[in-house]
């Protein structure tokens, strides 16, 4: 008999794509073959996100679409899985609106899938399997990684800092660390494998340990991680702001294999907003980290989240974010217009910013930030880098793509069989999002 193809379509984090490679590993076991083309899968899963309304209507918009498919292929399982089916208010929705939908779990029980799969196809019935809280189970569960040379690590689920406008804390339950010793023993497996990059992941990495119930810390796992024979360049995402301390700061600086580039989330550049935000730093405190992190790291890349239009921005609290940028001199960010999310504090808030006022500045804060991006880019100019290559360009079979130390992507020209190596670049042609250059 043909193998079975599935497909998987993955909105949202670092997370939920760690998480799609765990299902694909599991469906990969259970014999199932990856396919990009829908028409011809068996099995079709969103894995979806719940962070903004957009990444929400898009899994509608697009689950709306598979009716005619699933019409005229009555076989086709389709599943929905991630944030969105954490909430039950989504789950009412596919259950109520899209009865084509056949099985929804959740993000603490993906190492049921099969088990789900086959209820399904012996009772042709919906099948609904959310568990709240307990990745552990999950640990087992190999990931089907989707490069051969860098990889995702989890450290840390879950999330405790109800920042009033997000909904991860909602979904993805309370914080819980896993052990150092998990963790360790699957990066010394990636450096056995020939991996030479990992990126530790977590909503908060910086209060890593914790939860353990004895006394270990992020500093400490990097210390540990950056003893790893075969590993070359560890990264690390997202930390927060309170959290980054000098102990962090310190081993930062000195492990030469933890990158020179740091993901510093700040939201609004007004003290007033991050208060209503729930952050616990102001401005002034987020100031003293960069001058503290660019002293102890003089070639660091920051970046950053921004949201424009929280409840209650002023002008005056904006002009305040347009100021903060223009000091911290950011080489790249993720700029989010504030969209409400029922459940959180800042939903209910009576002060929302007007549509019409949000877009306006969310446009003025991209003619802020990206000549920065491009004088931050300047500084590469001539200059000798090493790059991890990643892959053939989209757009130029002889042109391929990898990134700095720093993050930055890099174009130039060369051979696939360089794929997974580390070469050196230099940097001839300097844009605000990418760098090009020439092989040394
Ligand atoms: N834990 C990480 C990232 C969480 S989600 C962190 O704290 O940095 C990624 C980003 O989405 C956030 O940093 C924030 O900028 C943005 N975000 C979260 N909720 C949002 C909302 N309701 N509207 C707009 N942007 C939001
Ligand atoms: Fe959301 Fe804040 Fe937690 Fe990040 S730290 S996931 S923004 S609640
Ligand atoms: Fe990530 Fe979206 Fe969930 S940002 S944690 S996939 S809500």
């Amino acid at each position: 008999m043909k193998n079975k193809k599935y497909t998987i379509v993955t909105y949202g984090c670092q997370m939920n794509e760690h998480d799609s490679e765990k299902i694909s590993w599991l469906l990969e076991k259970m014999g199932y073959e990856w396919t990009d083309n829908k028409k011809e899968s068996d099995l079709i899963i969103y894995n979806t996100c719940l962070v903004r309304e957009n990444a929400e209507l898009r899994v509608y918009g697009q689950l709306g679409a598979l009716k005619n498919l699933k019409r005229r292929k009555p076989d086709l399982v389709i599943a929905v899985c991630g944030c969105m089916m954490q909430r039950e208010e989504a789950r009412n929705v596919i259950l109520s609106k899209y009865k084509h939908v056949d099985i929804i779990f959740g993000t603490s029980n993906i190492h049921k899938l099969p088990q789900l799969i086959n209820r399904y196809e012996q009772t042709g019935k919906t099948v609904v399997d959310i568990v709240e809280d307990d990745r552990e189970t999950i640990e087992e569960v190999e990931a089907n990684r989707k490069y051969s040379f860098k990889a995702f690590v989890n450290i840390m689920y879950g999330c405790n800092n109800f920042c009033t406008y997000c909904i991860v804390p909602y979904t993805r339950g309370r914080e819980k660390s896993r052990e150092p010793e998990h963790i360790l023993k699957e990066i010394q497996e990636l450096g056995e494998k020939g991996y030479k990059e990992i990126t530790l992941l977590g909503q908060n990495v910086n209060s890593y340990g914790k939860t353990l119930g004895y006394d270990y810390s992020f500093a400490k796992l990097l210390r540990e991680v950056n003893k790893i024979d075969g590993i070359e360049r560890i990264r690390f995402m997202t930390s927060h702001p309170k959290d980054l301390s000098d102990e962090l700061i310190k081993a930062i600086s000195e492990l030469d294999k933890v990158c020179e580039q740091l993901h510093l989330p700040v939201q609004s550049g007004s003290n007033r907003v991050l208060k209503a935000m729930n952050r616990k730093y102001t401005k002034e405190d987020y100031i003293l980290l960069i001058e503290k992190i660019t002293k102890a790291v003089p070639n660091i890349a920051i970046s950053t989240d921004i949201i424009v239009g929280f409840p209650g921005e002023t002008e005056e609290d904006f002009n305040e974010t347009l100021d903060l940028i223009k000091k911290v001199k950011y080489d790249s960010a993720f700029t989010f217009l504030y969209s409400i999310r029922e459940g959180t504090v800042a939903a209910n808030m009576k002060n929302q910013v007007p549509n019409r006022i949000k877009h306006e500045r969310f446009q003025r804060l991209l003619d802020t930030i990206y000549p920065i991006f491009y004088e931050q880019n300047l500084k590469y100019m001539n200059k000798v880098v090493e790059v991890l290559v990643e892959e053939v360009s989209k757009n130029n079979d002889n042109v391929l793509t990898g990134r700095t130390r720093t993050g930055k992507l890099v174009h130039f020209e060369g051979d696939k069989s360089l794929i997974g190596k580390l070469v050196n670049v230099k940097i001839t042609t300097v844009k605000s999002f990418t760098l090009e250059g020439y092989i040394i």
